[in-house]
């Protein structure tokens, strides 16, 4: 199988319709990423990873070496899925010039094929000047998490008409900068739904609608490794419950002495 490209997913929607969703999750390692690969259209490796991977608090304190070096992993792991990384908080938003530098940076260290960067509007001149220079832009607008200090948590977005007028706005400003796809996060569905029609490249919801051209989750959320999700979180599966009962029963055999068995064990020979 052939890597897909960023031309090829941004031509998955024709004409305002997208006849198969576009299939999303976030990846962080190289053994994911080969567990995901096959099912995916396009691996994210979101700087999600601050909290998922690192125990941080947010995605504030996320550097761009944690990026490069959880990007090269998941792009050694896949050989179909586009992978797409995020930027991270700080390396992006103070010019063109240095999210041209950050991205550079990361397409070089990992072999992606894109950067996923937040912000509506006041992005779109950057996502402009990354495009035109080579680097496909995912766009990502509602519930932008590296913004969490101005927006005072985490809740859905587009409740007010403000608010709602302002996502839409934003959606239609990155796709006409040249943004190959956007995240829809947390927004109420109506809103969602007409971001969707406003827009010529794929929408990608996440708490957002089923009417977006694609979903994306985090992988530990859907697996359910992780202990606290949003409501907007289906647990396809209790991967930590399973975890927890196989490592119980480890511990058990290695104080009981029946791990390892002669089985495991190496003898000289006789
Ligand atoms: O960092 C991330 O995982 C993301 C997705 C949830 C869209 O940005
Ligand atoms: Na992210």
């Amino acid at each position: 199988m052939k890597r897909l490209t960023v031309p090829r997913i941004r031509a998955r929607k024709k004409d305002g319709v997208t006849e198969q969703p576009l299939v999303m999750l976030t990846a962080y390692t190289a053994r994911q990423a080969q567990l995901l690969d096959a099912h995916c259209d396009m691996l994210l490796v979101g700087d999600s990873l601050g909290q998922v991977i690192y125990g941080l608090p947010s995605t504030i304190p996320v550097t761009l070496e944690m990026m490069a070096n959880h990007g090269a992993a998941v792009v050694r792991g896949s050989y179909h899925s586009v992978v797409v990384v995020d930027m991270p908080f700080g390396s992006y938003e103070s010019s063109p010039e240095q999210a041209f530098e950050s991205a550079a940076y990361l397409l070089k260290q990992t072999g992606a094929a894109a950067v996923k960067l937040e912000g509506g509007e006041a992005m779109a001149p950057t996502v402009e000047f990354l495009n035109s220079r080579g680097i496909p832009v995912m766009g990502h607008v509602g519930l932008t998490p590296q913004a969490v200090n101005v927006l005072g948590g985490y809740m859905a977005r587009g409740r007010s008409d403000a608010e709602a007028d302002k996502i839409v706005t934003d959606a239609v400003a990155l796709e006409k900068a040249g943004a190959f796809a956007i995240v829809i996060e947390g927004v109420v569905e109506p809103i969602a739904i007409a971001a969707t029609e406003a827009v010529s490249c794929p929408t990608i919801g996440i708490g957002a609608s089923a009417r977006c051209d694609g979903q994306v989750l985090v992988t530990e959320d859907m697996l359910g490794m992780f202990e606290r999700v949003p409501r907007f979180v289906k647990k396809y599966d209790d991967i930590a419950g399973m975890i927890e009962k196989t490592v119980a029963t480890y511990a058990e055999e290695v104080r009981d002495r029946s791990f390892p068995s002669d089985e495991q064990t190496y003898q000289p020979k006789s």
